[in-house]
C-alpha cells in the first residue's frame, strides 16, 4: 500500500472507532436522566419525598401560582387530559404542580390555587434549595424577574409536563402545547 491508501484507511478507521464510541455512549446513555429523588413540602404542609408517588402513574408541572397565563392553561389541561380518562380516573393519577416562586407559594396558598383545577391535584413547594433540587432534577429552568413599578414579580419558566410512571419512573414529556387527548393518550396505558 502507498502511504496515502494508508493514510486514508487509518483516517476511516479512527472515524468507525469514533463512530462506535458515540452509539456506545448513546445506547449506555438510554433512558434519559430526567426526575430523581426529591424532599418538598405538600400543601397541607406534610414533608414529601417521590417515593410517596409510587403506586401511581404521575403528571408533574412546575409553575408558580402567581403565573399569569402559562400556569393556569396548564394546569387545565393536565386535569382535562386525565378527566377524558373517565370520572374515576384522576384519583389513579398522582397530578403535582411543583412551584418555582417558595417564596409566595406557602403550603397555604398553594392549597387554595391547585383546588381551583381539581380535587384530586397537590400543590408542593419547600425551600429555596428542595426546589432548586427538584427543578434540578427535571431539568426545569426558573428565574425570578424583577418587577416593575410595584406590580408583583413574575417567575420565567420551562413550561413541560412530565409523565412517570407508577415507580416514578420518567416515561414522557410534554409541551404546554400537547392537546388533552395526548396526555390521556401516554397515560392510559399506565394506569
Ligand atoms: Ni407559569
Amino acid at each position: 500500500m502507498t502511504r496515502s491508501v494508508k493514510l486514508i484507511l487509518g483516517a476511516w478507521v479512527l472515524a468507525i472507532i469514533a463512530g462506535i464510541a458515540w452509539v456506545g455512549i448513546e445506547i449506555s446513555g438510554g433512558a434519559p436522566s430526567i426526575g430523581g429523588p426529591f424532599t418538598l413540602v405538600d400543601h397541607n404542609g406534610k414533608r414529601v419525598t417521590d417515593q410517596d408517588f409510587r403506586g401511581k402513574p404521575t403528571v408533574i408541572y412546575f409553575g408558580f401560582a402567581y403565573c399569569p397565563d402559562v400556569c393556569p392553561t396548564s394546569l387545565l389541561l393536565m386535569q382535562t387530559g386525565v378527566d377524558q380518562l373517565g370520572p374515576q380516573a384522576a384519583a389513579k393519577v398522582n397530578l403535582l404542580f411543583i412551584s418555582v416562586d417558595p417564596e409566595r407559594d406557602t403550603p397555604a396558598a398553594l392549597k387554595e390555587y391547585v383546588a381551583q383545577f381539581g380535587p384530586t391535584m397537590v400543590g408542593l413547594t419547600g425551600t429555596q434549595d428542595q426546589v432548586a433540587a427538584a427543578a434540578k432534577a427535571f431539568r426545569v429552568y426558573y428565574q425570578k424577574v424583577p418587577s416593575k413599578g410595584g406590580a408583583p414579580y413574575l417567575v420565567d419558566h420551562s413550561s413541560i409536563f412530565y409523565l412517570m410512571d407508577r415507580d416514578f419512573r420518567f416515561v414522557k414529556h410534554f409541551t404546554h402545547q400537547a392537546k388533552a387527548e395526548d396526555i390521556a393518550r401516554a397515560l392510559k396505558p399506565l394506569l
